[in-house]
């Protein structure tokens, strides 16, 4: 059968390989430099034992938790992904009804191949994020965080861990560049632009959330003091994430990043985090380091080339089928209130 019991996400890897052009399956599994990072981001995850809870009386789970004020039916997220039209025909909007079938966010890249306004009124009522990428021209930058908020998007996701793009050597081999015929969705069709936007700084966290009138969230922070300025700065969420091993190589895994970030703002904001999440057994460990949510990059571009909006919501609902399952193993009720002491370091 194909049901959530079923998911075997190398499987899918699989089957959407076989469905892509090779260099645009290499621009989605790839990461960067030697790709320390993007080989060692599952295992992180498997570095944690869990520590089940015996006889206490559970039958069954509670997974919806509240997001920055948004109500969603699981703690597993998608993350933003660029030119999902490579992947689909139906793109970023396909994507968004997969997320609104498994009742869970979804966050919309600045580079999608379809207009932000367009995926926004797509399962309008679904809960979306809206992530940001520094524009050439700061007008521009401005524009989208403004338009965002008017949208209907219930955060701004500032991607920090970009100031310039990490080396991803096998798109280079493949001399991969995205189809001219591709319009992007966010991005003036021409006409800029003048000047270089400067580089972001802590204090644009509170520029942006003034523009949008949103909650911002930091993504890509793999430190406690950053999360603190950051936090400090006007931040109501830190985004624990190596962009996927896309970014500078090889840093520290999420996994090991996470515990400092909690430890440093976990009390004052909301920390979330990604990368090489891949079982319902990394979600949970993931909650105890004292996450409020995961999101998922790659299962989900798997999802939507393999089976369109159908594929991305039996991806999701697979990982939170996975994740109940575990927690009724282990004995843990609650997303919300994951105990520390429900996992142990791996000896
Ligand atoms: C990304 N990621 C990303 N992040 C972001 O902030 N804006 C973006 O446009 C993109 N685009 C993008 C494209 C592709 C092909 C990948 C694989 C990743 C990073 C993404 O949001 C997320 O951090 C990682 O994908 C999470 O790791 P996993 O789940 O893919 O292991």
């Amino acid at each position: 059968g194909t049901g959530p019991e079923h998911l075997d996400l190398a499987a899918l890897e699989d089957q959407a390989r076989t469905l892509l052009p090779p260099a645009v399956a290499d621009f989605y599994a790839g990461g960067a430099e030697s790709e320390v990072t993007l080989g060692e981001a599952p295992a992180a995850w498997r570095s944690w034992r869990l520590r089940p809870r015996v006889l206490g009386g559970l039958s069954a789970v509670r997974l919806g938790t509240s997001l920055l004020g948004s109500e969603v039916a699981t703690p597993i997220g998608v993350a933003p992904w660029a030119f999902q039209a490579l992947a689909h025909p139906d793109g970023e909007r396909g994507t968004a009804r997969g997320a609104a079938a498994a009742g869970a966010l979804m966050t919309v890249s600045t580079s999608a191949t379809a207009p932000l306004a367009a995926v926004a009124a797509t399962e309008a009522d679904s809960p979306k994020w809206f992530q940001l990428y520094r524009q050439h021209s700061p007008a521009h930058t401005d524009d989208l965080a403004r338009r965002a908020g008017q949208a209907g998007y219930r955060a701004l996701v500032l991607t920090v861990d970009l100031p310039v793009f990490g080396r991803r050597l096998r798109d280079v081999a493949n001399d991969f560049a995205v189809p001219a015929d591709l319009p992007p969705g966010n991005v003036p069709a021409s006409g800029s632009v003048a000047a270089e936007s400067p580089v972001w700084t802590f204090d644009d966290i509170g520029r942006f959330g003034e523009l949008s009138g949103l909650p911002v969230v930091a993504k890509g922070v793999l430190r406690g003091d950053d999360a603190a300025r950051c936090v400090q700065a006007g931040a109501a969420g830190i985004w624990v994430s190596t962009h996927g091993g896309r970014q500078a190589d090889p840093v520290i895994a999420s996994a090991h990043a996470l515990p400092e970030v909690v430890g440093a703002v976990g009390d004052e904001a909301e920390v979330y985090v990604d990368g090489g999440i891949r079982a319902g057994s990394d979600v949970l460990t993931a909650l105890a380091l004292g996450a409020s949510a995961v999101f998922v990059g790659r299962p989900a571009i798997w999802g939507l080339v393999t089976g369109g909006e159908a594929g991305v919501a039996r991806m999701l609902d697979g990982l939170t089928a996975q994740l109940a399952h575990t927690m009724l193993l282990c004995g843990v009720p609650d997303v919300r209130a994951v105990p520390r002491d429900a996992i142990t370091p791996a000896r």
